[in-house]
């Protein structure tokens, strides 16, 4: 819980509106951010940046609702996208171009013309195979492409294996050992131009240390290429930053910042970060309702009606999120496991929890924010869930609740 959530006479809250109150006029599951959060979090990073040249590029694939977007887009922020859908979503959310960065280990020859159409800051590129793509691609178009190497620091981030992106066996960016002559190879492009380096260790990181061993790493790469005489604009640190789910114990924005600063001291590149679930992880919950306690022999279940389409981070990486009451009861407490209808043992969005709740009682699934909606699918023939937005005690319908139609309105049959 955070200011933004908090109990009031026993009522949960977000900022001044009580979650009962929008759970029932919108139903469940529903998505519910807190603006204020949002921009709370935002401004946090921008301030502990502020002593030099910097862009937070928002990881859009936390959570790419246009009005989340749109929320970021009017601080000032950029955005780091991972595909042309996301490029086009920002761009309809207000985002400006000249501050994108586009990530991603596949990028299409027509995610890259459309990047280059767009006029984006940068493309961190990842493989020797991309950059001629991207060099020939932007030949055809009669564009020159600004680029940065995704360099592969081989750092342990030392967090999850799915999210942990930066040793040597992961797929994602170019070998430490190789990104030297790689550089010399896209200086040499004609349809390329350098500006920066960058590099993204991992998702969920709770500690500062893995952050700064890839930027001291980073650094002295930098210097060889400036010794090469190829000098850069930029230094785009990634995203990675963890939130506290439980009783993890994150470096704070400040912390993190100071720490990456203090690495930098000196050096005159603007910084870019690509910060993601530290943005928006705690700014929003899950609101569903349950459905039935069924009380098993050696169990007991919470039977509600979110699941692991709309919340995949249970079953995907066996994450804990905290479950809450909207409304606290005075009654003796009883273990659940709190699981959904989808026909998989794996469906469970969490274990164990001590609740005392009722049957028709509404929960929120707390820090729901990042890779919450982003992720949630269709199986099952499942609608996604209705999204929330609170704006102190205004109440805003950022995106209605999928209809059965819509989800099979592309298909057909054979006859
Ligand atoms: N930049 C790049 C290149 C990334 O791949 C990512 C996340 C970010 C920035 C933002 O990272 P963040 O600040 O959010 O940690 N679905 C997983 C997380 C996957 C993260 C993927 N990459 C989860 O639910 O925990």
């Amino acid at each position: 819980m955070n200011d933004y959530f908090h109990y009031r006479q026993d009522q949960l809250f977000v900022e001044n509106v009580a979650l009962n109150d929008i759970a029932q006029r919108f139903g469940t599951p529903c998505y519910v951010y807190s603006r204020a959060a949002l921009t709370d979090d935002y401004r946090q990073f921008a301030e502990a940046f502020k002593s030099r040249e910097h862009l937070i590029c928002y990881a859009a694939k936390a959570n790419s609702n246009l009005a989340i977007l749109n929320v970021f887009a009017r601080l000032g922020a950029g955005f780091d996208i991972v595909s042309g859908g996301e490029l086009q979503r920002v761009l309809a959310a207000g985002g400006a171009a000249n501050k994108v960065v586009f990530s991603g280990v596949g990028k299409s020859e027509a995610e890259m013309r459309q990047a280059l159409e767009a006029g984006i800051l940068c493309f961190n590129v990842e493989s020797a195979p991309e950059l001629d793509r991207l060099n020939a691609v932007a030949g055809s178009v009669g564009k020159v492409a600004p680029i940065s190497l995704r360099v592969n620091p081989d750092v342990d981030a030392k967090t999850h294996p799915y999210i942990s992106t930066g040793l040597k066996q992961n797929k994602f960016g170019v070998a430490y050992t190789e990104a030297l002559a790689l550089y010399l190879k896209a200086a040499a492009m004609p349809h390329l131009r350098i500006t920066g380096m960058d590099c993204h260790i991992g998702s969920q990181l709770t500690e500062v240390s893995p952050f700064i061993a890839a930027a001291e790493k980073i650094l002295v790469l930098v210097d060889q290429l400036a010794a090469a005489g190829i000098a850069l604009e930029h230094l785009d640190l990634g995203g990675g930053l963890g939130i506290r789910y439980d009783d993890e114990t994150p470096p704070s924005i400040a912390e993190y910042a100071q720490a990456l600063l203090g690495v930098l001291r000196g050096r005159t590149e603007k910084i870019i970060v690509e910060p993601g679930r530290v943005l928006v992880g705690n700014a929003g919950v899950l609101l569903t309702r349950i459905e039935y306690l069924k009380h098993g022999e050696e169990k007991n279940f919470a039977i509600v009606d979110a699941a692991m389409n709309d919340l995949m981070r249970p079953a995907l990486y066996d994450a804990w999120h905290a479950i809450l009451p909207l409304q606290k009861r005075d009654a003796a407490m009883a273990q659940y496991s709190v699981v959904g209808p989808i026909c998989e043992t794996g469906d469970f969005i969490g274990h164990a929890r001590e609740m005392a709740v009722n049957q028709g009682d509404a929960l929120a699934v707390m820090s729901a924010g990042a890779y919450g909606m982003s992720m949630s699918s269709n199986y099952n023939t499942r609608p996604r869930a209705a999204e929330v937005m609170v704006d102190g005690e205004q109440i805003h319908l950022i995106r209605e609740r999928e209809k059965v139609a819509q989800m099979y309105a592309a298909e057909k049959m054979i006859g």
